[in-house]
């Protein structure tokens, strides 16, 4: 299962896209955290419209048999964003961004990486699956994914796990994947691991691998999925230093997270959802601070 789930992101194949930012909810402000000069750069030339969308997904539902855990979610990421997602246990959190690449088949919805909207089709069992594979190979290429429980290949050194995606899917040459991979295990503090099996790393720094291994592809948009809980909390650091350091770069980054104070300092962007809806969405401030919804109220007062 798991390493199947490598595999299907990892059948790939790159594109390009340009699409401006709607003007609405908080799209406009920034990343607090984002090196303002990467935003800038990020910014066109329309006052309106400073920043590209990155990703949009409209009215996405989920059922699994019976049972509805979307029932209609529309999101929007702008280049740059950091969107942290929170909610209680089975509100549809990893359903949703499970969703994005088609790890699960949504029900209904549409899912736009940048101006690209995915083709979809209903197949048998009422599910959307993609109408061309390679669109989705494509799509998945660009939509980086670090999972709970890392999801490293165990048969492969350090540095293997990492040019694998570059070499067979974006077709690198192994020595421009070798020296990429180097620059991007030196970011995450664990060159000299390079050689290592991932058995013989401890949990934070497998996650930092998993972390590097989806930069290697350079994906437009990074989806994490709770990617501190398997840690033992004095683990949990290194790990979010290094989304940290990410979110300052202008990644643009959908985050379901417990870690409240990471979320509040590093978001553009906080969404709760409730039982598959988003019950609030707002600034770090407005979400955290000022909540409207009882739900997310009572749910803050039980985080703090
Ligand atoms: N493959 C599946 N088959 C059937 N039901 C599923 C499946 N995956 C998830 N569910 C159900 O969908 C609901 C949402 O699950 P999901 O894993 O998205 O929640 P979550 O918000 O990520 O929760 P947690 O915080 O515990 O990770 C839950 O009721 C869960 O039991
Ligand atoms: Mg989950």
């Amino acid at each position: 299962m798991i390493i199947g789930e490598n595999e299907k992101l990892f059948s790939l194949v790159p594109l390009s896209i340009l699409y401006h930012c709607p003007l609405f909810d908080n799209s406009l402000m920034p990343t607090p955290h984002a090196n303002p000069d990467v935003l800038n750069s990020l910014a066109t030339s329309t006052h309106a419209n400073p920043r590209p969308v990155a990703l949009e997904l409209t009215d996405i539902h989920k059922r699994f048999g019976s049972l509805e855990v979307l029932k209609g979610v529309s999101l929007t990421a702008c280049d740059g964003d950091v969107i942290s997602i929170l909610g209680s246990s089975g509100s549809g959190k990893s359903t949703l961004l499970r969703c994005i690449n088609l790890l699960e088949n949504p029900s209904q919805g549409t899912i736009k990486l940048g101006d690209n909207p995915l083709d979809l089709k209903l197949n048998k069992q009422g599910e959307l699956i993609a109408q061309d594979k390679r669109q989705l190979e494509s799509l998945r290429a660009q939509v980086g994914f670090v999972f709970q429980n890392f999801n490293l290949w165990p048969h492969k050194t350090i540095l293997k796990n990492i040019i694998e995606g570059p070499t067979q899917v974006l077709k690198l040459s192994k020595a421009q994947a070798v020296s990429e991979a180097e620059a991007l295990l030196d970011k995450v503090g664990l060159l000299d691991k390079k050689d290592a099996y991932p058995a013989n790393l401890s949990g934070g720094q497998r996650q930092r691998v998993a972390i590097a291994r989806a930069l290697a592809m350079k994906p437009r948009v990074l989806l994490f999925d709770e990617p501190t809980s398997a840690l033992d909390p004095e683990l949990v650091n290194e790990v979010l230093a290094v989304m940290r350091e990410l979110a300052e770069e202008g990644r643009t980054m959908l985050i379901v997270t417990h870690e409240m104070r990471f979320a509040r300092e590093v978001s553009s962007k906080v969404v709760f959802l409730h039982e598959g809806r988003i019950e609030e969405i707002g600034t770090p401030e407005e979400v955290f601070d000022r909540p409207k919804s009882p739900r997310v109220q009572a749910f803050m007062a039980s985080h703090h």
